[in-house]
């Protein structure tokens, strides 16, 4: 369904990575409601290929290579996205997601710092950077929307989710105090939509997901948010319509987060 919500907006996407990807939907319903921007991925990622096709799907889009760890990178990409834009930018979305512990499944008690360290800096550490980039470049338009997806596990404990917990706690937090500066400095808003479990790349690398995905939908009152549903909150999260909306973790769950027990639960501990 096209309204044209974005219609004369820029923007870049950090995080397709295969047509499971979160941010993959975010820019094919981008596209559909008329915005224009960059995508972006780690080199190593984009060596896949499988953005390419994205790109074609969004009226040729440009794909611009960046580490999100470097700061080098962030500013060549939100350098050459306002050229090829021609212009400020109004919205972007971090939908980016990796712990070395997780994916080597170290168990919590038994961290490699030096990969938790890594884990900081590529899912919460790159969003400031990013956002910092943003800030000295002037590249942000007024009332432009930032968004950066995360997990419930920044408030509740999930075993198997290790060190992304802290990853996702300091995610949020980041938004708030960003989103407290960027507003002040240009009425840019911040925030973080907090997601239900969803089949992608990054979610299938944590322990159990599959349990973990069956339980969230059992507790969810209305099942898990798909991640096509995530990207339809993205969109209004970009949109004119959301811009009093700032510094927030807004909670994209089905219910999750505040339910207690449901009937499926009860019918299924009674059996
Ligand atoms: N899948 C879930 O269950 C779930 C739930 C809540 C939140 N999220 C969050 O949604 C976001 C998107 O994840 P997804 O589920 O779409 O999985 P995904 O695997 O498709 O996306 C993760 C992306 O992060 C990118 N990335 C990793 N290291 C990078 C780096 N150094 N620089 C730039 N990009 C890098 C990957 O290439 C990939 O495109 C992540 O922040 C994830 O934590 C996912």
């Amino acid at each position: 369904m096209a309204n044209n919500l974005l219609q004369g907006k820029r923007g870049i996407i950090f995080g397709a990575l295969n047509e499971d990807s979160i941010a993959w939907k975010v820019a094919q319903k981008a596209h559909e409601q008329g915005a224009a921007f960059t995508l972006t991925n780690a080199p190593i990622a984009l060596r896949m290929g499988e953005i390419n096709k994205l790109a074609e799907q969004c009226n040729s889009a440009e794909v611009i290579g960046a580490d999100a760890t470097s700061v080098e990178d962030l500013d060549n990409l939100f350098t050459k996205s306002q050229e090829v834009l021609g212009g400020k930018l109004d919205f972007v979305l971090h939908s980016i997601g990796m712990s070395p512990n997780v994916r080597k499944k170290k168990e919590y008690g038994d961290l490699n710092y030096d990969w938790m360290l890594k884990t900081m800096d590529i899912s919460a550490i790159s969003f400031h950077k990013v956002m910092a980039v943003a800030e000295k470049q002037d590249a942000m338009n007024e009332w432009g929307s930032i968004l950066a997806l995360s997990y419930i596990a920044a408030q509740r404990t999930f075993p198997d989710y290790s060190d992304m917990a802290q990853a996702k706690a300091m995610l949020e937090s980041i938004a708030r105090s960003y989103g407290e500066r960027f507003a002040r400095l240009k009425k840019v808003r911040v925030n973080t939509i907090s997601q239900s479990p969803t089949m992608t790349t990054a979610g299938s690398g944590v322990g159990g997901f599959d349990v973990f995905m069956s339980y969230a939908d059992k507790i969810s009152p209305l099942g898990n948010a798909s991640a096509e549903s995530c990207a339809d909150y993205c969109i209004s999260m970009f949109s004119d319509l959301t811009k009093m909306v700032t510094m927030q973790n807004l909670m994209h769950d089905g219910g999750f987060s505040t339910s207690g027990i449901t009937e499926d639960i009860i019918d299924q501990m009674r059996k």
